[in-house]
């Protein structure tokens, strides 16, 4: 056992879990004599002695690959290089019982694959939301600023990961939030610097422009605040929501898992067979938009076209969410997007379905969508318009085939730009980007706690939702690819020219919409 730990340590590609367990083993062997503490080694015992021996079938195999790799006449690219797997180690408990994070992380991000493919055009952005922040850096006093409206603070140290709560967020929503940041440390070891930032985990922006004014030198620069979605108005950051990691109290699962299965769904009713109707399922009480929307349900003068149907939650979690699957909500040719109190994580579920989507223009939006374009992603749908609706639906049953190009560019835009990767490359690029503005000298406070992937998994045991979202979107091991290429950001020219193409887009449909229904005004009238 002395010599496999040898070559173990001694590899630059170390199997960091079995590291661990060998030198538990190690420990337990040379200094049990003098623990004192006799609960603790009868524990590590009991857990430690199945550990040593699968471990040692594993240092067989290692031990094999190590030396192919440390062979010098082998062509270096060529040589298949050890994916590190980093499981949840669920045994490390201190004295007092409870989980601790382990100390042998990778540190390294050593990809084994190059890539040369450029990320998605929504990462053009990501310079764009951190440029109020280029001339002046964040000091302490800016970051400070932003604590009123957050729900917990976020530091990250040496790849390490703490986190100090300052106020309950509603549901999960923090907790998975957190838990994909921890995720993405696992896929980038090394690669996320050293920072702090400050978390909203409610549905609206907190930062807006209207009380942050270059003039007033006390408010400048406005202080930085991650939350999910953004507005033309706010200056907030941008950041995945925590339904890719998974919303267990409404049955969605983790984004990875879900995606796929709403894939294997599109299948199961091609275009054509599906209603040919606009459907919708959600609350329609968080918003006057959403209960304005509504009423194009019903019509005395004609079909209005769409399927609307109000989603209640408190009888969905009784029936054991039966009848919200979303993988079994992709039946009609059309589906409408509203969005809600702010953005709707709905959005991505949506658009995945194969249907063309309706997009009920948004006001805010989330870190994905800012490069759609419509008409080739979904068709674009003024607020409290249902004439918009039903002309949309209309339009698409008389052009089948070209509804079914957008609403299939819609889906491959979801499956494509929006894969894990990318989410976690997104991630990455943002906190690289933020890193770099930090002016302070990042301090874990001393009220916070580390947290990693087992302080917030392994106590959960109860065979429920969270913890199952939580193992279904563990990251189980560093990427073997590096994070994608990042675009140029975006000329002021140019993006420019790819708002006003958006808007002209939009300008299209609406001028078709309008002739239609003056033409059908003046039949009426007839
Ligand atoms: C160890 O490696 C040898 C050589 O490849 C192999 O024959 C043997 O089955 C391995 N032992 C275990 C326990 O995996
Ligand atoms: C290794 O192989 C690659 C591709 O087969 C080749 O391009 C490269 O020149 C080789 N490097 C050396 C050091 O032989
Ligand atoms: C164990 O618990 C006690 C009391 O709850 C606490 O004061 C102490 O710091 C804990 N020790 C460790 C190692 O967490
Ligand atoms: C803001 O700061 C600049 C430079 O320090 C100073 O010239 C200006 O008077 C200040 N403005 C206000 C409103 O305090
Ligand atoms: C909307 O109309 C459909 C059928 O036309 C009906 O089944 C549904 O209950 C209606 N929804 C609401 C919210 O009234
Ligand atoms: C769809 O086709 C029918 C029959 O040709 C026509 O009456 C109607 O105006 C068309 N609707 C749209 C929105 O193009
Ligand atoms: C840490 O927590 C304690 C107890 O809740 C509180 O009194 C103290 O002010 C906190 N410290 C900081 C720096 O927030």
């Amino acid at each position: 056992m002395g010599e496999s730990r040898y070559v173990v340590r001694s590899t630059r590609f170390q199997h960091q879990k079995q590291q661990s367990v060998v030198s538990l083993c190690s420990k337990l062997a040379n200094s049990w004599v003098t623990t004192t503490i006799f609960i603790f080694i009868f524990f590590i015992l009991l857990l430690g002695a199945s550990h040593c021996r699968l471990d040692m079938v594993a240092i067989n195999t290692s031990t094999l690959q190590v030396s192919s790799i440390f062979s010098k006449n082998i062509n270096k690219t060529t040589i298949p290089k050890i994916i590190t797997k980093i499981p949840l180690d669920c045994t490390l408990l201190n004295n007092n019982m409870t989980q601790t994070c382990p100390s042998n992380y990778p540190t390294k991000f050593e990809p084994a694959i190059s890539s040369s493919e450029t990320c998605p055009d929504y990462f053009r952005w990501i310079q764009q939301d951190l440029k109020v922040w280029q001339e002046t850096g964040i000091t302490r006093e800016t970051l400070e600023r932003a604590k009123p409206n957050a729900h917990f603070r976020l530091v990250i140290k040496s790849g390490r990961l703490y986190v100090d709560h300052y106020d309950k967020a509603y549901q999960t929503r923090d907790v998975f939030t957190i838990w994909g940041i921890l995720q993405l440390l696992r896929m980038y070891p090394g690669q996320v610097p050293d920072l702090e930032l400050l978390f909203l985990c409610h549905d609206r922006p907190g930062i807006w422009k209207k009380y942050f004014r270059k003039e007033d030198n006390a408010t400048w620069p406005p202080p930085p605040l991650f939350h999910y979605c953004g507005h033309r108005d706010a200056y907030d950051i941008v950041f995945p929501d925590w339904s890719f990691w998974g919303w267990p109290e409404v049955n969605i699962k983790e984004w990875n898992k879900l995606s796929v299965a709403i894939k294997e769904g599109n299948k199961k009713v091609k275009w054509e067979d599906r209603v040919p109707y606009a459907y919708w399922k959600g609350n329609p009480m968080v918003s006057i938009a959403r209960r304005n929307f509504m009423t194009c349900n019903v019509s005395d003068k004609y079909d209005p076209m769409v399927r609307l149907y109000v989603q209640d939650w408190k009888r969905e979690t009784r029936a054991g969410f039966k009848g919200s699957n979303l993988e079994d909500q992709c039946t009609h040719r059309y589906k409408i997007y509203i969005e809600g109190n702010a953005w709707s994580v709905s959005e991505k579920y949506i658009l995945a379905c194969d249907s063309m989507t309706l997009l009920i223009k948004p006001e805010f939006y989330d870190f994905f969508v800012r490069s759609m374009i419509p008409m080739e992603h979904y068709w674009p749908i003024r607020p409290n318009n249902c004439v918009d609706l039903k002309f949309a639906v209309e339009w698409g049953n008389n052009n089948t085939d070209k509804a079914q190009v957008i609403g299939r560019q819609g889906s491959e835009y979801m499956m494509k730009n929006l894969e894990m990767k990318y989410v976690y490359d997104y991630m990455l690029y943002m906190l690289q980007g933020y890193g770099k503005l930090m002016k302070l000298d990042v301090t874990v406070p001393e009220n916070a706690t580390e947290v990693c992937s087992e302080t917030m998994a392994c106590p959960i045991t109860d065979g429920g939702l969270i913890r199952q979202c939580m193992d279904d979107s563990l990251v189980m091991s560093p990427s073997v690819k590096p994070a994608c290429d990042l675009p140029q950001p975006y000329g002021d020219g140019e993006l420019k020219r790819f708002l006003e193409k958006q808007e002209n887009a939009e300008r299209e449909v609406e001028k078709w919409t309008d002739e239609y229904w003056e033409v059908q005004s003046k039949i009426l009238q007839q």
